[in-house]
């Protein structure tokens, strides 16, 4: 009953046992708790999962590739993924967060002074001034970085990488935060350059690694996603990615400093419906005949099984399905769709535990999913 789903995918070069993906997903959890959610997610039988936010250059923040600790955790993320058929992919990223300007907010986030979402909208207003004045040589830093960090995350048992295409790529390509005047700035080729060095950067290093590209798409009417590529823009920004080597997409809204708009709950004005970003896919699709993912509330075996088939997207991503039922994919194909824990997309213990500092859960957790 769903074939495509349970079939086999060649993914730009990587071979998937099935077309779902766990979508990059941060969890602000301890290492065991981790691991315990990681290990449930690749035994409940998913083709890759894509690690979140792996920073290219050392990290106060994240784990890191570049230190000891955080490549050995990685290898051993890898060996996990390895030991269940699963595939492993690193969601290669660059804040486009300006530390310097973060810091002097620290005493009023301190004395409570300044709330988390003040200091969202207040890091928000520091994009456009750090990506327009960010000097050449640590462009070419970061863009080196991309290449180095592809380089390890193989090094650490990664199948494939992931340009996160929102956050600095993002921010260089719109311009809402882009008003450079140099190479990186002004036409939709020049707002593209970073992004396609970044690319390049990995692709002259590795010229036989998939490379997918998170393709962050934003809308003008209603107007929906600041960083990232207009919708018009999107036969400019395709190819030239694609030349430099990207060999899937993964497509979705633009992001930037609301999260419920790229996690949207079920609530959401405009994207509450069973794969709200689908669309961006179709308009993807007429610039490019490499394989896309979807993501963005799926959740419904028919409807997903209905894309797949008539070749709208080669793969689903999901990240809150997968949280609330893990076991998605081997339901799915033991022909137990019935049992499955849908996930509601309340965004309560999900977005909501990340915010409130708690880490990522799901409200089904202590059913005993
Ligand atoms: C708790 C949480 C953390 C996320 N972290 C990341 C991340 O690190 N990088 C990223 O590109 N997307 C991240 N996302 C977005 C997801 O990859 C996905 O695009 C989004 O949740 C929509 O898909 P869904 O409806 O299947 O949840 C996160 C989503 C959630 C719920």
């Amino acid at each position: 009953m769903y074939e495509t789903i349970c079939s086999p995918v060649n993914y730009g070069g990587l071979e998937l046992k099935n077309r779902i993906i766990f979508a990059p997903t941060t969890f602000g959890l301890s290492d065991e708790e981790y691991f315990a959610k990681m290990r449930a997610i690749v035994a409940g039988g998913c083709a890759m999962i894509i690690v979140g936010d792996v920073p290219v250059g050392k990290s106060r923040f994240e784990k890191s590739l570049f230190d000891k600790k955080g490549f050995a955790w990685y290898q051993r993320l890898a060996a996990l993924a390895h030991s269940y058929d699963c595939k492993l992919c690193a969601q290669l990223h660059q804040s486009d967060s300006n530390m310097a300007a973060m810091l002097k907010y620290v005493p009023g986030v301190l004395t409570k002074k300044i709330t988390m979402q003040q200091l969202r909208t207040l890091l928000n207003e520091e994009v456009a001034p750090y990506i327009t004045n960010l000097p050449q040589r640590k462009i070419e830093k970061i863009i080196h970085g991309f290449g180095e960090a592809a380089v390890l995350a193989v090094q650490a048992g990664f199948d494939m990488v992931q340009i996160h295409g929102d956050r600095m790529c993002g921010s260089f390509s719109s311009a809402v935060f882009n008003h450079r005047t140099d190479a990186y700035g002004g036409s939709a080729e020049n707002r593209a350059r970073f992004a396609v060095e970044a690319v390049r950067a990995v692709r002259s290093r590795l010229p036989e690694l998939p490379i997918d590209y998170k393709l962050a798409v934003r809308q003008e009417d209603p107007h929906y996603g600041n960083a990232g590529v207009l919708e018009s823009e999107l036969g400019v920004f395709v190819p030239l990615l694609e030349a430099a080597g990207v060999t899937s997409f993964h497509v979705t809204l633009a992001n930037h400093s609301s999260l419920e708009d790229t996690i949207p709950p079920a609530n959401h004005p405009y994207f509450k419906g069973e794969g709200c970003f689908l669309k961006y896919c179709d308009e993807v699709r007429r610039f490019t005949a490499k394989p896309i993912t979807g993501v963005g509330g799926l959740t419904s075996p028919d409807f997903v099984e209905a894309q797949l088939a008539a070749g709208r997207i080669t793969c689903a991503a999901m990240s809150r399905q997968l949280l609330a039922d893990p076991a998605w994919p081997r339901k799915v194909a033991a022909g137990q769709a019935g049992s499955i824990h849908r996930c509601v997309r309340c965004n309560k213990k999900c977005l909501g535990g990340l915010q409130q500092h708690q880490g990522t859960h799901c409200i089904y957790e202590k059913s005993g999913v």
